[in-house]
């Protein structure tokens, strides 16, 4: 049964579920098109309770149901069932049939390359068997899997198991989103940890035969996350056995699901041959993800999805910190920005722009958002530079200790902060519930001594939020001498009212000022900079953040320039890059990220927010200008780094090697465009690892001459799903803007592209997304052919669909005639029969 009219769900309706439920019995007979799915299930009421118990249940075929013993009376309604109930405990035996080989939904139970495995958050446990399926009602599950698969696993530890069959009981309370199950022909790459009070914990990753050499690095990262979890947070692993599965058709990351982590393959599975830098650095970051939510997520769950950022927020937080200190906080925090500027700082500026904490939603699957995850995360950031290291601390043990065995929410979260500290954190609250990034206007002034700062926050409306309130922001700010002395370390200045004056006394001349020090709040900043204080900063600052941004503004204004202009790159530019590169004493990755410039995205959103209508094809011209600028003046620079900074030896996936390796392919990328890609060439001959292969094909692509090696590629990889997805994303991503429609149409009629498979899809059309030009060519062409596949692709997986609509989030920027294709394409979206909530809901929202 399709739930059609789905409503809005908001956050002031919280209601208790009016039982408890104290027990779960499930059991599964499974089989491709008819497994059967027993529940039973002791429920209490609560005084609220009132004789009527609405459980949830979508797509359910229902054999039987009974009330202690008897059958049981019920009404099928929206959503699931309502059946009479006792005033008293009671047991609710159910039984259902569902058809796990026909969800191409993959929320639920369903199937991926013959494996059963399922995925329940946010509701697809209702797809299950009825259930009150709400993060606030929790239970400790026993699980019976009858199946000739040869692996069957669940949550929690191992009870028994005979032929074909296997029973699971996990201890721990837990809402159904964390239920799991996993059915295959799986093999395992064991491990072992044994956790700080000396309780010994066997550890899995199982994947399909043939990806069992391309666990080692998981196993790793799993155990590097179990160690920091405990010596960091002091969080120990409290099951015997923690599994980690690794399924093919997935729509998103990963799941925590309790004790058995389910991962999109592409997030766990690495080699040397087959993974590049960022990928192994990725995978080590999801694994410490998943395994930091059982605490944060598991043992200390959220009340109701409006506190969804409760536990992703935390989590990435989390996950962020630990990958800085696996490899190096400087060149972490400058990637994190750059992402939080280019999706987050553009979710903010369009119509889907929602709160850190949303208000209302139809569909919970449309807030996985970068707002609710990476803006979450910053907001965790912003709240432990306010109280300070020690403070966040105690702040997180008390979070611990009070709310374990919880369902919480964000005022329980402030509130241990606020008991700590003794703070009133009601201002700060805002950054949950105010959406919009933040506008910080700086200007400063010096007299006789004395320098001061003044600092000003403005806002601007979001849709449905016109008024809003001025925030805490927490700006970190360091001085210095024009001798290049830092004259005041870092200080973090609060600025809570609209506009406030700082000063610092006992200067001997005008200092320098580093403003939003790490980037210490996700706001936008403007300053008054001259291109010689930039380039002081660049070679000066102590601050690895502020000493890249003093970069990155300086190509951020001479593309604007060139943009607005016509003007001709600006040479201090090209000067003081070229010395930064030569700069021998900072890290190599941090020099390869000061060749990344600003990408066409960064700078539409920069051109939007003055005012005017950015023209993608413009902004490609100029950036593509400017590289060659950037190849010709600093030349040698690059030749010279690319043969120094060569690795030699056996490929590892560490930060120091890696970094090199970015820094060298940086410059190859730059060099191609000098040599007729003579070295890229080379360099993808030699290669024995995919950091080396894929750079040097990425750089052959984008001068148009990798046709040879894109064949050879192929070739090689086609049985490789994980490697032909890259093949698929490089060509839509960084082909000519105007071949980009093309290309894409004509792979999608390639035998290999397995549209139902998400990461294939998104390989695909993410490759075109992330092409801006091409994407935002002005016939219109890749407008039409995403909205065809959107449309195709909903009908069987609308999480997916809905969220690769976002690609259109951006529209009311453009000039009039892209705005008129995309807006027929949403109104084409919306007036297809059958269209999903999801769709209609985020389609919606952008149509407005
Ligand atoms: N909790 C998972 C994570 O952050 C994400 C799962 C979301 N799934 C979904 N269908 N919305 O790792
Ligand atoms: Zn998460």
């Amino acid at each position: 049964m399709k739930d059609d009219a789905k409503q809005t769900i908001y956050l002031k309706d919280y209601k208790p579920f009016a039982y408890v439920v104290e027990d779960v019995h499930l059991t599964f007979a499974l089989h491709p098109t008819a497994t059967r799915v027993v529940s039973r299930i002791q429920f209490a009421p609560t005084e609220t309770a009132d004789g009527v118990m609405f459980l949830h249940g979508e797509d359910l075929t229902l054999i039987s149901a009974a009330i202690d013993g008897e059958p049981a009376s019920y009404r099928k309604v929206s959503g699931g069932i309502e059946v009479d109930v006792p005033d008293g405990p009671f047991t609710w035996q159910a039984e259902v049939e569902i058809s796990p080989s026909t969800n191409t939904a993959l929320e639920g139970l369903y199937m991926s390359s013959g494996m059963y495995c399922t995925q329940c958050e946010a509701e697809g446990f209702r797809k299950i068997t009825y259930y009150p399926d709400r993060p606030d009602v929790m239970a400790p599950f026993t699980v019976r899997i009858e199946s000739d698969m040869p692996v069957l696993l669940s949550n929690g530890n191992p009870q028994a198991s005979g032929d074909g069959w296997a029973e699971w009981h996990d201890p721990w309370p837990k809402p159904a989103y964390l239920f799991a199950l996993v059915a295959g022909e799986l093999v395992n790459h064991a491990g072992q940890f044994t956790t700080m009070s000396g309780k010994d914990v066997e550890l899995n990753i199982w994947v399909r035969p043939a990806d069992i050499n391309k666990c080692e690095f998981g196993m790793g990262a799993l155990i590097r996350s179990m160690k920091w979890d405990e010596e960091v947070y002091g969080r120990e692993y409290d099951l015997d056995v923690f599994n980690i599965v690794a399924v093919d058709d997935f729509n998103m990351g990963a799941m925590e699901n309790k004790g058995l982590n389910i991962f999109n393959s592409s997030c766990v599975l690495a080699s040397p041959e087959t993974s590049t830098d960022a990928n192994f650095e990725r995978i080590e970051a999801i694994i410490a993800h998943e395994y930091f939510h059982n605490w944060t997520g598991n043992r200390i769950t959220c009340r109701d999805w409006f506190q969804l950022c409760l536990k992703e927020g935390l989590t990435v937080f989390r996950d962020q910190t630990f990958t800085g200190d696996m490899r190096s906080h400087a060149v972490k925090r400058i990637d994190d920005v750059i992402t939080l500027r280019a999706r987050q700082f553009r979710e903010d500026q369009g119509p889907l722009a929602h709160p850190v904490r949303p208000e209302s939603f139809v569909e919970i699957n449309n807030f996985y958002t970068v707002t609710v995850y990476e803006k979450g995360a910053e907001v965790i950031g912003m709240l432990k530079r306010l109280v300070g290291d020690a403070a966040y601390k105690k702040a997180l043990n008390l979070y611990f200790d009070r709310h374990d065995g919880d369902a919480a929410t964000i005022e329980d979260w402030l509130k241990v902060f606020e008991d700590v500290t003794g703070r009133d954190l009601s201002q700060f609250k805002l950054w949950y519930s105010q959406a919009g990034t933040p506008h910080l206007h700086v200007t400063d002034s010096y007299d006789n001594g004395t320098y001061s700062l003044t600092l000003r926050q403005s806002h601007k409306p979001s849709p449905n939020q016109t008024d809003k309130q001025p925030m805490v922001i927490p700006v970190a700010v360091g001085l210095l001498s024009p001798n290049g002395d830092e004259v005041v370390p870092t200080q973090v200045l609060e600025l809570t009212e609209v506009e406030q004056t700082f000063t610092f006394d006992g200067l001997a001349s005008k200092p320098i000022p580093s403003i939003l020090r790490d980037f210490s709040a996700p706001v936008v900043l403007h300053q008054d900079q001259s291109d010689a204080d930039r380039e002081f900063l660049l070679a000066n600052d102590t601050d690895p953040f502020n000493k890249w941004e003093s970069g990155r503004m300086l190509a951020r204004d001479t593309l604007l320039d060139m943009i607005e202009n016509d003007a001709a790159p600006n040479a201090n530019y090209l000067a003081a890059l070229d010395r930064a590169l030569n700069d021998e004493t900072t890290d190599p990755a941090f020099r390869a990220l000061l060749l990344a410039l600003p990408t066409i995205d960064d700078l539409s959103q920069e051109i939007a927010s003055k005012g005017g209508t950015p023209d993608p094809t413009a902004i490609y011209d100029a950036r593509r200008a400017l590289r060659g600028a950037i190849a010709r003046h600093c030349g040698d620079t690059l030749t010279s780094l690319y043969k120094t900074h060569q690795v030699t030896g056996a490929y590892v996936p560490d930060a120091e090697t890696g970094g090199k390796r970015a820094l060298t392919n940086a410059a190859l990328s730059l060099i191609s465009l000098l040599d007729n890609g003579d070295t890229a060439r080379t360099q993808y001959a030699a290669a024995d690892n995919m950091t080396q292969e894929l750079a040097a094909l990425s750089a052959l692509i984008q001068i148009g001459a990798a046709e040879t090696e894109l064949a050879d590629f192929a070739d090689r990889w086609k049985d490789d799903r994980l490697v032909m997805d890259k093949w698929f994303s490089l060509q839509t991503a960084l082909c000519e803007p105007q071949d980009a429609a093309k290309i894409a149409d004509t792979l999608t009629k390639h035998p290999d592209f397995d549209w139902k498979n998400p990461n294939r899809f998104r390989s695909l059309f993410g490759g075109l997304i992330s092409n801006t030009a091409g994407f935002h060519a002005a016939d219109g062409s890749a407008y039409i052919l995403l909205t065809d596949w959107l449309i195709k692709l909903d009908a069987a997986n609308p999480q997916t669909a809905a969220r690769v609509s976002s690609a259109f989030d951006t529209w009311t920027r453009y000039d009039e005639g892209r705005k008129l294709i995309i807006k027929t394409q949403l109104d084409r979206i919306l007036a297809t029969e059958g269209i999903s909530p999801d769709m209609a809901e985020m389609v919606g929202r952008m149509a407005k």
